[in-house]
């Protein structure tokens, strides 16, 4: 079944501490922070970094930093330690992707999309359904169908 994706849109990594994740990623590679958010319904301070000359549009690294021990991103850390947490599909209409994936039976987490970075709506499917990989949808905040 074809669903309405345009492009990754971003990797999420899970990190003990945000601002030295950022200056890692801002020397090492030369990326830019294009915002930084608290999202107090998932327990986490993020940002979201592009590489320097990439075109707008282009996939993001996501930073996130749990805001406390029991939050999806601080469970994570405990278990597995800092590192790669999931990865984010750009679609143009995430109802008609959540409905699309549900009838190929991929277990979609949200019962309805929320509120995610950068005015974008989300909605995470299960690793289970994915071989492991925790997989967002994200429609943008410019991309409503
Ligand atoms: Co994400």
């Amino acid at each position: 079944v074809l669903i309405p994706l345009t492009r990754i849109d971003h990797v999420g990594i899970a990190c003990v501490n945000l601002e030295d994740r950022i200056s890692l990623y801002e020397s090492a590679f030369g990326f830019t922070v294009v915002s930084r958010e608290v999202n107090e319904e998932q327990g986490v301070r993020e940002a979201m970094l592009r590489a320097a000359d990439a075109p707008p549009g282009s996939p993001c690294l996501q930073l996130l930093e749990s805001l406390r021990p029991d939050s999806p991103v601080g469970r994570f850390i405990a278990r597995r330690g800092e590192g790669m947490h999931h990865i984010g599909y750009a679609v143009t209409d995430i109802e008609k992707a959540m409905a699309s994936l549900r009838k190929d039976g991929i277990r979609v987490i949200d019962e309805r999309p929320r509120h995610g970075s950068m005015g974008a709506s989300v909605a995470f499917v299960h690793p289970s359904s994915m071989g492991g990989v925790l997989t967002e949808l994200v429609q943008p905040r410019n991309e409503r169908p």
